[in-house]
């Protein structure tokens, strides 16, 4: 039975550039707003593997350039403070973020601390108010993706609690963002899995979470297309144009859904293995991606229905949702990806990452609230897989 389309307000004010070359025309976009001094927070040592970016901070040469070198790892609070007083110190006009997720949420994050005067901790136990920024912020990522290039989110880990938490309003966004697929041909085969399935995740999760709008839907089933069908070519070849541009433009949109509509379940079962490991992000949201869909399908099983459409997946007449689950268990074994027991998760581990995904906020954006029992038995599905062999695999 069809229904009247819900009432909902969606904002996302971010200019994006696509297209390769495009992040070699960032003069011209500063020069535009007027910036002649600029803030680069870079990954450390980033031009030694990336000739693409080499050419970019080349082209940044006539610039007035204060460079911040991003230590190796995901964000972390005293990193974010080390950068806010780097970027204070630049007195810029601008702040150009040139790397992976982890670069640009630690700009975010740096840049409102340095706005708002105090350490991340300190904003973190304050009332936590975002003012609009008073320094752009240009993001420019060389992974394919987290599509914090859109999103206005930051992901920070607090090393003292062994917790990854986020930060999210629509004033830590980007004003631009520059995506160019040519920064992303020096990703490594895992690398470029790992952050595929995170950006195909968080596509497939913004179509689930409760909160989907049909915005959001047209831009997460888009995204789903491109990436269902490049990212296997991408992580097979690397110097493949036209996946890598697909991926580029598919995790850039899929970042906008999930910021239209929200992550859900994989993404706090995965951030608490995140937290415990220490695992890199998209990994660890690729080892609970088929066990937490395959929990949703039951709940929302057309939503899923639509995913499968859009991946391409032959229709089984089941309507339940379970040839999505098994598409994607097909790609993670395609892809080689690990099983949970890879990272020396056991038994024991069980208990506190079931308490930590219970706390993480994305659980509470499924369709349909999870018991402790199922995040649970979601973990538990996810250490019995010995291998990703799909023809070991019951559904
Ligand atoms: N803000 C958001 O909306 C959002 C969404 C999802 C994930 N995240 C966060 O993003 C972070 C993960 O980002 P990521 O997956 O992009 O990786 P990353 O930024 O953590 O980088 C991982 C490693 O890859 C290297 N690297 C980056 N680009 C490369 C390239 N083109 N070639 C070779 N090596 C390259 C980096 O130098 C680094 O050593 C996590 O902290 C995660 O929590 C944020």
């Amino acid at each position: 039975m069809s229904q009247p389309v819900l009432p909902f307000v969606n904002h996302l004010p971010v200019r994006v550039e696509f297209g390769e070359g495009a992040a070699l025309r960032l003069p011209a976009l500063l020069e535009d707003l007027g910036v002649d001094r600029i803030a680069l927070l870079i990954d450390e040592g980033l031009e030694q593997f990336n000739p693409a970016a080499a050419a970019v901070v080349r082209a940044l040469d006539g610039l007035q350039v204060s460079r911040i070198e991003k230590p190796a790892g995901e964000p972390t609070i005293t990193m974010v403070d080390d950068v806010a007083a780097q970027i204070r110190e630049s007195g810029c006009g601008a702040i150009v973020a040139l790397g992976g997720g982890s670069v640009i949420d630690t700009a975010k994050a740096a840049r409102l601390c340095v706005q708002v005067k105090c350490t991340l901790s300190e904003f973190l136990r304050s009332a936590r108010t975002y003012p609009a920024p008073d320094v752009p912020l240009v993001a420019v990522p060389t992974s394919a993706g987290t599509g914090s290039e859109v999103s206005g989110g930051a992901v920070v880990t607090d090393t003292e609690n062994d917790r990854k938490s986020g930060i999210a309003h629509p004033h830590l966004r980007a004003q631009h963002a520059v995506v160019d697929p040519e920064l992303t041909w020096s990703m490594p085969p895992t690398m470029t899995a790992n952050v595929g399935i995170d950006a195909l995740a968080q596509g497939i999760a913004a179509v689930v979470a409760k909160v989907r709008t049909p915005i959001g839907d047209a831009i997460a089933l888009e995204s789903v297309r491109l990436m269902g069908r490049s990212l296997l070519a991408a992580y097979r070849d690397g110097q493949d144009h036209t996946a890598r541009s697909e991926m580029s433009c598919g995790s850039m949109m899929a970042g906008l859904a999930m910021n239209i509509s929200d992550c859900t379940a994989e993404h706090s079962l995965g951030q608490a293995i995140g937290g415990v490991t220490g695992a890199p992000h998209g990994l660890t949201i690729g080892l609970v991606l088929a066990e937490t869909l395959e929990r949703e399908r039951h709940h929302v099983p057309d939503r899923l229905e639509r995913v499968a459409d859009a991946m391409g997946v032959p229709d089984d007449g089941s309507r339940d949702g379970s040839r999505l689950v098994r598409a994607v268990r097909e790609l993670l074994a395609d892809l080689e990806f690990p099983v949970l027991r890879d990272l020396g998760v056991t038994e024991s581990d069980l208990d506190s990452l079931s308490d930590a995904a219970l706390d993480d906020y994305f659980l509470t954006m499924s369709p349909h609230p999870w018991s402790r029992d199922e995040v649970h038995g979601a973990f538990r599905a996810a250490l019995d897989l010995e291998s990703r062999d799909t023809t070991l695999v019951v559904s």
